[in-house]
């Protein structure tokens, strides 16, 4: 399929999806949130897809925040749907996957981008990152999750301060926060990406799957994380994937669980 707003590359079980609108640092309009979600949908669905790697395109700017051109005029009803919209064909959606989306933080990652970075299940910059949420400054705050992904990974009190300021801090900082995984030099950030997913997908997908579920319904309020990990568990043992790695470990072999390797 082709998008007007993404690059989409597959290599060795990896998908790579590159957001493409470098002369607006690669913002996020409706069309792009609309493409992205359907490019994530056809990842979910296929099998040969194992990780997920979401990048901007360009060396300046992983996504400089939401197309603020598009929603300057917006009246207050169409301000919350265009957050419950995000929230649900994006956000959440990215969150929810069925398998690993790794985000290759390549530059700025403001408001919209970061809280893009902050729905993925891993972040890797790249040491000219910068990281900020600088919506308070537009009269806004953050709309799609920044009040609450950013809290639960770097704690209410930074959070509330990156939003306060509505100022960026640069990777080591990121990187003690715990807002990003890895810090690489530019040049290296999909290589290391790469590196990452393929250590992952050596593990079975059903077992990530189950993982993400798990992990994520520990921060759903509402949710008891503990006993959707004991439900998620469970299930593992009916799969052929729990099948094969169990009798791999046991015929002391290596497990394969299909697709690329
Ligand atoms: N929405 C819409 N357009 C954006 C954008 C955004 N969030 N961020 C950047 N752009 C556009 C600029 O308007 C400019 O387009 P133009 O050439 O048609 O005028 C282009 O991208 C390049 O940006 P520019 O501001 O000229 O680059 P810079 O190097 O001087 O500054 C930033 C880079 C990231 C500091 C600056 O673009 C910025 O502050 N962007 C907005 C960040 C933000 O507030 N995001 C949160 C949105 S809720």
């Amino acid at each position: 399929m082709n998008y007007e707003n993404l690059l989409i590359a597959d290599a060795n079980g990896i998908r790579t999806i590159t957001i493409n609108r470098p002369d607006q640092l690669n913002a996020l309009n409706r069309a792009t949130i609309g493409e992205l979600h359907s490019a994530l949908s056809g990842a979910d669905k296929d099998r040969s897809v194992r990780v997920v790697v979401l990048t901007g395109s360009g060396t300046k700017a992983f996504v400089a925040g939401a197309d603020i051109k598009e929603f300057a005029h917006f009246s207050t009803e169409e301000g919350k749907q265009l957050s419950a919209e995000g929230h649900k064909q994006l956000f959440d959606h990215v969150e929810q996957l069925g398998k690993p989306v790794i985000a290759a933080v390549n530059g700025f990652a403001l408001g919209g981008g970061l809280e893009l970075a902050m729905s993925c299940h891993i972040r890797v910059a790249s040491d000219n990152a910068r990281m900020g949420l600088p919506e308070t400054g537009l009269g806004v705050i953050p709309g799609y999750g920044g009040t609450q992904r950013l809290a639960r990974l770097v704690g209410k009190g930074k959070a509330m301060e990156m939003i306060f300021t509505a100022g960026m801090i640069k990777v080591d900082e990121a990187l003690q926060w715990g807002l990003v995984n890895h810090v690489v030099p530019q040049d290296q950030l999909l290589a290391k990406c790469n590196e990452l997913a393929t250590v992952i997908m050596k593990n079975s997908p059903t077992a990530l799957a189950a993982a993400i579920r798990a992990v994520n319904a520990g921060f759903e309020p509402g949710t008891n994380g503990m006993q959707q990990e004991i439900e998620e568990f469970g299930k593992c043992f009916g799969t052929a994937d729990f099948k094969e790695g169990t009798t791999a470990f046991m015929e002391k072999r290596k497990a394969n669980f299909g697709g690329a390797q």
